[in-house]
């Protein structure tokens, strides 16, 4: 009789879900799964409130995304509002989002992502986290740590002292940029991006090291889906969204208010989390993988040197097609970080960055809007319509881990197949799962637009279907 292995929680990702592996007979993996398994419906949550509370409301989703929420939900509080953010109001929601990308990025490279690179996926469970890292590599831990303070830095100069920033309203932002904030954000640009510059260079290290590994876990050909701006350049902010094929063809590319004439949602019973698709291609065959991995190949170039220069290594990795190795998130993850401070730099020498015209006014609600951005986890859409008086009638989100989750259960199914083996299971095999779900760094508690945190868990069952081994980790 077979056996199935449950993983609960996986651990060092955001949120809570399980995994579950079913053995065959001759403990080989059948089949896996990977349900993300609790709900509190958000969307349901809001309706009837105000359309110019969501900015604040919805940052609350999510402990380890609110400024993505709040800046996505801004966005679509704009065209609620029919109204145009001037310039400055535009520059700085870019310049706070991208310090929440350095501060999200270098935080799941280094010590997230950072345990089973610098440590081994086999190494003790004990020592295989941020504390082992710390041990192993003391100076670049501390890098990582002013990366991250610095991210949290820019986001706190500018949205104040809160915890859940108080920043974009309909229209705009609520206050400008002090000249000495500016200085605060410039002065230690330098050494962040030497800090990110060590960080990549661990990781192509490790690459190099690690290649038969990088090129047996979890490969496999998707659509990608990113952000573009006119030249077909990288963006974060604001654009097109662009959809490629395996080949790297363009599918389609679209303005995203457009999004539901090309975005469908298919549903699993054995998962709450819908999974997006590209509605001309139909489930399965129009999945594709969103996050850094799915913009940098959607993209063609970056619009800064350092990041862009990156870019063209990149794109050579699986000989100039698509780069489809699951493990080369975390390279693409560093990229993207460069650039976020590479454009945190532009951001702030442009002129009119301390202008004080930041908010265009508004009147009156053209009852619905779409709000898109590119979290760091993917892209995020906050659709709202409302009544003559701007309350809300219906909301509709999509996050990144819901695009990406028809990827994670394939890239568990994979690695659980090329890893696990029933007959002599170690926790190294189940932790080789875990890292399939941790490389496209998931926020669960977005995704099931619940609020706080949820554990995730790893459970292994026979064919008899009796469980044989279960991982919790607190
Ligand atoms: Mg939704
Ligand atoms: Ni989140």
């Amino acid at each position: 009789m077979g056996k199935k292995i449950t993983i609960e929680p996986v651990t060092r990702i955001e949120g809570h879900a399980k995994v579950t592996i079913h053995l065959d007979d001759a403990g080989k993996v059948d089949r896996a799964f990977f349900h993300v398994n609790e709900f509190r419906g958000f969307e349901k949550f809001s309706e009837g409130r105000p359309f110019f509370e969501m900015p604040q409301i919805t940052q609350r989703i999510c402990g380890i995304c609110p400024v993505s929420h709040h800046l996505a939900s801004s966005k679509a509080c704009d065209a609620v509002a029919g109204v145009t953010p001037p310039r400055t109001a535009r520059l700085l929601r870019e310049l706070m989002h991208m310090g929440q990308v350095v501060q999200s990025h270098c935080m799941h490279f280094f010590e997230l992502a950072g345990p089973d690179l610098l440590l081994g996926f086999d190494a003790d469970p004990a020592i295989r986290n941020v504390v082992g890292v710390i041990q192993l590599d003391a100076n670049l831990a501390l890098k990582a740590v002013a990366l991250r303070r610095y991210g949290q830095e820019v986001i706190r100069l500018l949205g104040t002292k809160r915890v859940h920033p108080v920043f974009g309203i309909p229209g705009g932002v609520n206050a400008p940029l002090l000249p000495e904030s500016r200085e605060a954000m410039l002065k230690p640009l330098d050494e962040m991006i030497a800090n990110v510059q060590a960080g990549i260079a661990v990781a192509k290290g490790w690459y190099e090291k690690n290649r038969a590994l990088v090129e047996s876990f979890a490969v496999f050909p998707s659509g990608y889906m990113g952000t573009v701006g006119p030249n077909g350049e990288l963006e974060l902010y604001d654009g097109q969204v662009r959809i490629v094929d395996r080949d790297g063809r363009r599918l389609v590319q679209f303005d995203p208010k457009d999004y539901l004439d090309h975005i469908a949602e298919h549903v699993e019973d054995w998962s709450y989390l819908k999974f997006p698709y590209y509605r001309k291609l139909g489930w399965p065959d129009g999945t594709y993988r969103v996050g850094p991995l799915g913009r940098l190949n959607a993209c063609d170039s970056i619009s800064t040197p350092l990041a862009q220069a990156e870019l063209k290594a990149f794109k050579q990795l699986n000989g100039g097609r698509p780069v489809e190795q699951t493990l080369y998130f975390h390279y693409a993850r560093l990229i993207e970080a460069l650039y976020a401070l590479e454009r945190i730099r532009q951001i702030l020498e442009d002129p009119e960055i301390c202008s004080t015209d930041i908010l265009t006014p508004w009147s009156t609600v053209t009852g619905e809007g779409v709000g898109c951005i590119e979290a760091p986890r993917g892209t995020l859409f906050h659709h709202y319509w409302t009544d003559e008086n701007g309350q809300l009638t219906k909301v509709n989100l999509i996050v990144a881990t819901g695009h990406n989750n028809w990827a994670m259960s394939r890239s568990v199914e994979m690695v659980a197949k090329a890893f696990v083996d029933g007959s002599k299971l170690t926790e190294g095999m189940l932790n080789r799962v875990e890292a399939a779900i941790r490389a496209h760094d998931p926020c669960l508690s977005c995704a099931t637009h619940a609020v706080g945190q949820m554990p995730l868990e790893v459970i292994v069952y026979g064919s008899d279907g009796r469980e044989v081994r279960r991982i919790e980790r607190a």
